[in-house]
Order: structure tokens, then C-alpha cells, then sequence
């Protein structure tokens, strides 16, 4: 299981944010490259020629010639109890959450049932290359074990946490400041720094929050520095308008978070829609995080999220599914979707950029860029392998490529799981 191995293939991993489409500066590309794989963990990667003649004989060779190496895709907001949830119809995000989410995240008090969707969770999460993701698991205790237990089963980099809600929702998802406290206690101390997992403090939003949780939220990220925070703000209206009514003393959304001292590097804040200029400000100089959920915006008509503005201020962006709201698993369909919300804004995502975003940036955005997002040496061995010609009209449409960029865009507008060869995680097939 941890002996030597090289996979042979087209090798691609991004070194720095790229500025434009022919900026081939910040990444490195081998044509006929290899990536050697040590106790789970990237040792070399280079030309095949150079790294096979310094290999022992006996060393396992995967040949995945003519298909392209990446680092696994990362997805950073997702939500685990919503398997059940995604392709619901007909409602905008207050209602899509009373009508459909919370009377299934009651379901997850039961750790059978938990178990047996963060299992199929998991799976699909490698079926479609995404070797580590940070999600949202429901209000109860044995959701978030269920999580991290499949996570661990499958050795992958996780994230996740329980969410905390103590109001606005039905008995069955609610807890209280007290309890919501213990029990996020008990779970990072339990999960957090195990294996490959990563505990998120986790009030849900602050419509589901009263002023006392977001107290205990606050002692928890005090009490755990190394933990993640994560939230929802600016998604749609009618929750900013009834978020307000809420808290009339805020100056704006995000202004309740920051009173509770909810802002900072590992703090990820999902959707980000219809900031104020305040709002992004504050973002930029605390290092907080906007997720992009493109599927999900446009899924329940919340929004174009304004990539180009934030990060005109400064602002440090991520991008994600949040399946249920969002409509797909895959990160390939999540950049088509993306890169359409821009172009309806005038604003372009070049398909270097796209890439990068799904891995280096994201692992920025995470502070996980020393562990995973590149190939390089000492990266852990989470790869994607993938095929740009998986479909009949891929395989046609890729006749008349020339370049990388062109592949790999026809890779976010034409791929999905079907693109997806084969995933490692920790050097260890999916498949
Ligand atoms: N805001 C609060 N909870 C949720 C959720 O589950 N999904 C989305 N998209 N937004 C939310
Ligand atoms: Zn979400």
C-alpha cells in the first residue's frame, strides 16, 4: 500500500495565480512527465525519462498516457446531509431551506442513516476528482462522526463541522448555545488534527443564530485558532433583509460576524453576493474568505457573484459546489457555470485561472497550500487524472486543439465525471 510508485502521464501544477491566458510561467507542464509517490506522499516529479533512470527496477509504474496529472480538484463549501437534497425544485434560498433542507437534515440525528450518505458522499466526491472539500454536517453530533469516520476510511484531507442553529428552524435541526457549544467542543477534540481531518466552527447563518450562539461560536474560534469558521452571508434579499430585522444594531450582514470576532485567515464565507463596499473592505484587511458557489447562485437565482471587484479589493476568493443548492459534485461543471456568471458581468476567468482556482487557489484560500493543491515535492499524493476526450463530442471537439489552455477549457465546459480517469488519494486509487 505505501510502496514506491510512479504515474506516468501529461503532468500539470500551478506555482502562482496565473495573470493571463499564455502565462506559462506559473505552472509547470511535462509532456511526457512523471510523478513519484513515496508513503503517500509526492517525492519527484519531472520528465519521464529523467525521474524512471534514478527508479529501483521494481518500482510500480501506471502508465496514463495520453491523460493529463493534476493535483485532486478542492471544493470549499459544500453541505454532506444535502446528498438527498440536490435537484429540488421550484424555490429561492428561505424557502428552498424550510421546504426541503432542514426536514431532510433532520433525518441525520440517525447515525445509520449519516453513515450510509457520508459514505456514498465520499464516493462521489472521488468519482468526480475532488480529494478534499469543507463541509457543512448537520446540527447533530453523529453526522459529523459519520463524516470524518468515511473520510478517514478513505484517508482523505477533510473538513467539516456541525453546524450550530438555535433558531428559525424546525425542533428537529435546532440546538442551543450551550449545547451547540459542548458539542463542537467534543467533536475538535475528538476529529480535529485526526488523520487528515480539519474541524470548521460552523454557525450555520446568522438567521438560524441567536446573539447568545454566535457568543458560544465566538469562544470556540478564540478557544481553537486552528480551527476553520465557516458561514453563509450575502446569498439572496430576503435573507439579508430578514437578517437585518434580526440584528438591527449591525451596521451591514457582515457586521454581526465581525462583532463576534468571526473574521480572519481561516474563516470561509459562502456566496458573497451583494457585499457593500464596507463588507468587502473589511474582508480584505482580515484575510476572511468569499466562496463562490456559481451552480448554487444561479440554481436558486441568488445572485452574480463579482469576482473581479473583490478581488480588485483585495478580497481572497475561493470557489465551490454547496451541493444541495448547488447542482453538481463536479468542480469541471462548478468552472462552467463559474465562468458563465463572469461573462454575464463582462468579466473573463481564463481557463489557467480556472484551474489553479480548483487547485492551488483553493488550497490557499485554505491554508493547505503546504500539503495539497500542487504536485511538488512533499505535496500528499491527492491527484486527478483526467481525460479531455472522454465524451464523443469531447473526443471531436479536441481534434482541432492546439494548446494546453484550449484542452483544459474544453475540459470545464464539456467535462464532468466522465473526464474523470482515475483519482489518488494519498497515492491510493479511488478506482
Ligand atoms: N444559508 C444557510 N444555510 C444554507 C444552505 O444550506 N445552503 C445555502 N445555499 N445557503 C444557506
Ligand atoms: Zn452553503
Amino acid at each position: 500500500m505505501h510502496g514506491k510508485k510512479i504515474l506516468r502521464g501529461r503532468v500539470l501544477s500551478f506555482n502562482r495565480e496565473p495573470t493571463e491566458i499564455d502565462d506559462s510561467g506559473s505552472f509547470d507542464y511535462f509532456e511526457d512527465g512523471a510523478i513519484i509517490i513515496h508513503q503517500g506522499l509526492i517525492t519527484a516529479i519531472g520528465n519521464y525519462q529523467d525521474i524512471s533512470t534514478d527508479a529501483e527496477d521494481d518500482i510500480n509504474i501506471i502508465d496514463h498516457r495520453p491523460h493529463l496529472l493534476m493535483p485532486g480538484f478542492i471544493d470549499a463549501h459544500i453541505h454532506f446531509p444535502q446528498a438527498q437534497v440536490i435537484a429540488s425544485w421550484g424555490a429561492q434560498l428561505l424557502d428552498w431551506l424550510n421546504t426541503y433542507t432542514f426536514p431532510e437534515e433532520a433525518k441525520f440525528s440517525d447515525p445509520q442513516h449519516a453513515t450510509r450518505i457520508a459514505s456514498s458522499f465520499m464516493d462521489e466526491l472521488l468519482r468526480h476528482g475532488t480529494t478534499t472539500a469543507a463541509a457543512y454536517c448537520s446540527v447533530h453530533s453523529p453526522s459529523v462522526d459519520a463524516y470524518f469516520g468515511e473520510a478517514n476510511a478513505r484517508n482523505m484531507r477533510m473538513i467539516g463541522g456541525k453546524v450550530m442553529m438555535d433558531r428559525n428552524a424546525p425542533q428537529g435541526v435546532l440546538d442551543t448555545p450551550q449545547s451547540s457549544y459542548d458539542d463542537s467542543k467534543s467533536l475538535i477534540r475528538k476529529w480535529h488534527g485526526h488523520a487528515r481531518s480539519s474541524y470548521a466552527i460552523t454557525p450555520r447563518f446568522a438567521i438560524t443564530s441567536t446573539p447568545g450562539q454566535l457568543e458560544m461560536a465566538q469562544a470556540l474560534v478564540h478557544e481553537h485558532p486552528d480551527c476553520y469558521m465557516q458561514t453563509h452571508l450575502s446569498e439572496n434579499h430576503a435573507e439579508i433583509e430578514t437578517t437585518a430585522e434580526l440584528y438591527p444594531d449591525a451596521r451591514d450582514y457582515l457586521d454581526i460576524y465581525q462583532t463576534y470576532d468571526l473574521l480572519g485567515a481561516r474563516s470561509l464565507f459562502g456566496h458573497c453576493i451583494h457585499l457593500k463596499p464596507r463588507e468587502r473592505a473589511a474582508m480584505a484587511e482580515t484575510g476572511s474568505v468569499a466562496v463562490f458557489c456559481p451552480t448554487s447562485n444561479l440554481f436558486l437565482g441568488s445572485g452574480l457573484y463579482d469576482e473581479a471587484g473583490l478581488k480588485a479589493e483585495g478580497v481572497i476568493t475561493a470557489i465551490a459546489t454547496d451541493v444541495g443548492g448547488g447542482t453538481n459534485y463536479s468542480m469541471l461543471r462548478t468552472l462552467d457555470e463559474g465562468y458563465k456568471v463572469l461573462q454575464l458581468q463582462r468579466q473573463q476567468m481564463n481557463p489557467l485561472k480556472s484551474f489553479y482556482w480548483i487547485t492551488l487557489g483553493n488550497a490557499r484560500a485554505l491554508s493547505l497550500e503546504n500539503k495539497i493543491g500542487t504536485l511538488a515535492a512533499g505535496s500528499e499524493a491527492d491527484i486527478v487524472v483526467l481525460d479531455a476526450s472522454a465524451t464523443p463530442a469531447m473526443a471531436l471537439r479536441m481534434q482541432n486543439v492546439e494548446s494546453l489552455s484550449e484542452e483544459l477549457f474544453i475540459l470545464q465546459t464539456l467535462g464532468d465525471d466522465r473526464s474523470i480517469a482515475q483519482t489518488y488519494v494519498a497515492g491510493n486509487p479511488f478506482k
